[in-house]
This record gives structure tokens, sequence and C-alpha cells, in this order.
């Protein structure tokens, strides 16, 4: 029985707030599809691409939507396109090689041949050898166009959305939103580099991690032993667009630790006062914006983040594989005009992100963890209290207001 938005899945919430989560949502196979059709091909905006991978006309990158395989590509134009990777004819997948340059895409399958808007452009022997065979005569190749997408990019970042009623992604982003995607890309970018790992957990773990400002200093040792990100620092939460978006930021240069638990010795786990560094060159960092945020993690729903630790710069899309599975795809960048020094300090810094970073490496397991431990715990919920019950802009992040946010929105999003 197909089930619809809004009155899905039996699920029970056991609070009206978002102070609880019940740990099913991570494991119910009818609620991932669900999501696919509510939330991925529904009225929101993916983020799918950096303008930069498809630079020239005919470039394309093959990724995904959710678990919707898609094509994003650049026309003869210069207009950016992104249609379901997947034939009008019988189904087959189009492209397979991830990134490349075509003038169209022509199925392997029979040959039938689409420009890069996803338009039909030919069907091999439509008309028949020696007129024998061939489609009925009032076979239409305008009706078997690939399925379009809507496009928008923001500051060389492209968004898509599969409904018509998404708001512009202006208004989607929001002004603070927005502003923060500004600040970070204000000048020329390169990419540094791209890579993608697997995340053995259900893809809603993965974005409250990265809202979650409250672990920041505790799971990840190396920030607070080495004192690049700590919660005694000057910071806070942003959030917007009901929930669904968010900032954490805080200022290194700012930390006062004195009076806090991180002065109890031995009370946390997560500091380490006499490791050093064999080599200090890792961290070393210049300040990279005038406002002297050092760390900002943004989130925009669903699955789009944008990174800055110390001089790290990255954006990383979430791909849901399955249930229990996920990809993450990071591409680190820098400034064009980057001296070559902070080239350096960047790739240097970058030891700490991705599959094996120094402290990204954390963020890869610990979803796994819970994946693990709430397997048949399907009527027990996850705790979200700290900062209070309440989704808002907070001072302190000592907070799980941005995750309680996403849980907002995810619920009014589902009916759930
Ligand atoms: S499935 Fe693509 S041409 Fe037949
Ligand atoms: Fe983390």
């Amino acid at each position: 029985m197909q089930a619809s938005p809004t009155k899905p899945i039996n699920i029970e919430w056991p609070t009206k707030d978002n102070s609880r989560v019940p740990f099913i949502v991570f494991t119910d196979p009818d609620l991932y599809d669900l999501e696919q059709k509510v939330i991925f091909r529904g009225p929101n905006w993916s983020f799918v691409a950096m303008e930069l991978e498809i630079p020239n006309a005919g470039d394309y990158k093959t990724t995904w939507v959710g678990d919707t395989p898609v094509i994003v590509s650049r026309n003869a134009e210069g207009k950016i396109h992104c249609v379901v990777n997947r034939c009008a004819h019988r189904g087959s997948t189009l492209l397979f090689d991830g990134t490349g340059n075509t003038e169209d895409f022509t199925c392997v399958y029979h040959n039938w041949r689409y420009d890069l808007a996803g338009n039909l452009q030919s069907v091999a022997f439509q008309h028949g050898v020696k007129k024998v065979g061939g489609m009925p005569a009032d076979f239409n190749v305008c009706q078997h166009n690939l399925t379009k997408a809507r496009v928008e990019t923001f500051h060389g970042l492209v968004f898509v959305t599969f409904s018509d009623e998404t708001p512009s992604l202006s208004d989607y982003l929001g002004e603070r939103m927005a502003a923060h995607i500004a600040r970070v890309f204000h000048r020329p970018v390169k990419i540094l580099g791209t890579y993608s790992q697997t995340l053995h957990s259900n893809w809603k773990l993965y974005m409250e991690n990265v809202k979650d400002s409250y672990h920041a200093s505790l799971l990840h040792t190396f920030f607070s032993t080495f004192k690049l990100n700590r919660l005694s620092m000057e910071g806070g939460v942003r959030v917007d667009g009901d929930g669904a978006h968010h900032i954490s930021w805080s200022k290194r240069g700012t930390d006062s630790a004195a009076g806090t638990d991180y002065e109890k010795a031995g009370e946390l786990r997560a500091v380490m006062d006499d490791f050093t560094l064999a080599d200090p060159t890792l961290i070393r960092s210049w300040l990279e914006y005038e406002d002297g945020i050092t760390h900002a993690i943004q989130s925009i729903f669903p699955t789009f983040v944008l990174q800055q630790i110390q001089n790290s710069l990255a954006v990383r899309l979430l791909i849901p594989r399955s249930v229990d599975k996920s990809e993450l795809y990071w591409i680190a960048f820098g400034y064009e005009d980057d001296t070559a020094e902070q080239y350096d300090m960047r790739m240097r810094q970058s030891n700490l992100i991705g599959p094996a970073g120094l402290v990204s490496l954390e963020d890869g397991i610990v979803g796994n963890f819970i994946q693990r431990g709430i397997r048949r715990e399907t009527d027990k919920s996850a705790v979200l209290e700290m900062g209070g019950r309440v989704v808002e802009d907070q001072q302190s992040r000592v907070s799980e207001a941005a995750v309680r946010g996403f849980w907002q929105a995810y619920r009014t999003r589902m009916g759930l």
C-alpha cells in the first residue's frame, strides 16, 4: 500500500516538541522510501555540484539527488541542466563515468539520443528498415524527454529540485544563510581536491552530527587538545528556515577556558593536555575572514554542508544509499589568488577533514556507533534537551537547537 505524505507511516513521536527522536526513524525502510519521494523529490533544493566542476560547454557530472541518479551538465550556451540519469525508452542508466564532456547523451542499449537539456533528439530506426518495422506513425519524439529538474545557482553552487512548488532558491535559503554562502564565496575559488567515503549509517544521523555543536570539542579530542575549537570560545548557532538550515560558528581568538569543564583535569575524555604535535605546521593558520570567525559549519536542508575549519574550506554532499548506508562527497577548495604559503597551509589543514581526517574520521564512524546501538531499540528515543527544547538561535554552542531544528523541518515535511 502506498503511504501518503500527510499520513505516512505509523511512527509515534514521543513529544510534540523535538526534544525526543524515536530511533525507528533511522531503521525503518518504508520511511526511507517515503523520504525519497517527500524530501528528495519534493519541494526542497538539493545541492548537486559546484559550477567549477563543469566549467566548459559539454561538461557533465553524474551524481544523485537523494538516491535518484542525475546528470548535471553545461550546454553549448553555457546553461546548466539537470536530468534523471535514466533513459526514457526502457530505463537504462545513461552515463556511468562520473565526469566527462559530450555533445549529447546516447543510451548504450538502443542508442536513443538526447541533447544536454534532456530533449530526445533521435530514435534509432524510428522509421524501421526499408519502411518495415519502426515506431508507430503517431510516435512523438517530443513526448519522450528525460525527466528534468529545475536548476538554480548561487555563488557557483548548483542546486536542483524536482518540484514546481519549491520557492526560489534565494527564498529557500533566506537572507542569513545566503549571506554566509556569499561570505565564503566572496572571490573566485579553485578546487583543491575531491574524495568520498561510505558511512555505515542512516543519512539523518550524519545531518544530526553536522548540526550538533555540542559534540565538537568532546568527540574530537584533536580539537580540544590543540584548542582549535572549544565551547569556551565566543560562538553561537543560527537556525533558519523553520529549523531546516543552520550555521554554528566560533572565534578561536576569544577562547577563555577559566571556570569551565575544560579545566577539570580528568573529567573530560577529550582533553589530553600532555599531547603535543611533532609537526606543528599541521595546524598553522591565518585569520581568513575579517569577522574573526575561525570555525563555521553551515547546513542547508536536506544534505548540503559548507565548512570552514580554520583555513580548511570544503563543501560536502551527503547521498543516502539505503536505510543504513550513506556516501559523503567532499570538495575541498581555496581561492584562486591564494599565495603559495596559503595553499600549503590549506593542504596541511586538510589532514583534519575527510575520511581519514584527524577530526572528521570520528564524525564518519559515530553515526555507525548509533546505528549499531539502536538496532533492536525501536521503541526507544534519543534525548535532545541541550540548550532547552526550543528551535531558535543560540548564544552558546552547548546546545542541540539546530538538531531539533532539523527534526522540526523533517517532521513538517514528512507529516510526522
Ligand atoms: S533503454 Fe535507452 S535506448 Fe533503449
Ligand atoms: Fe564533528
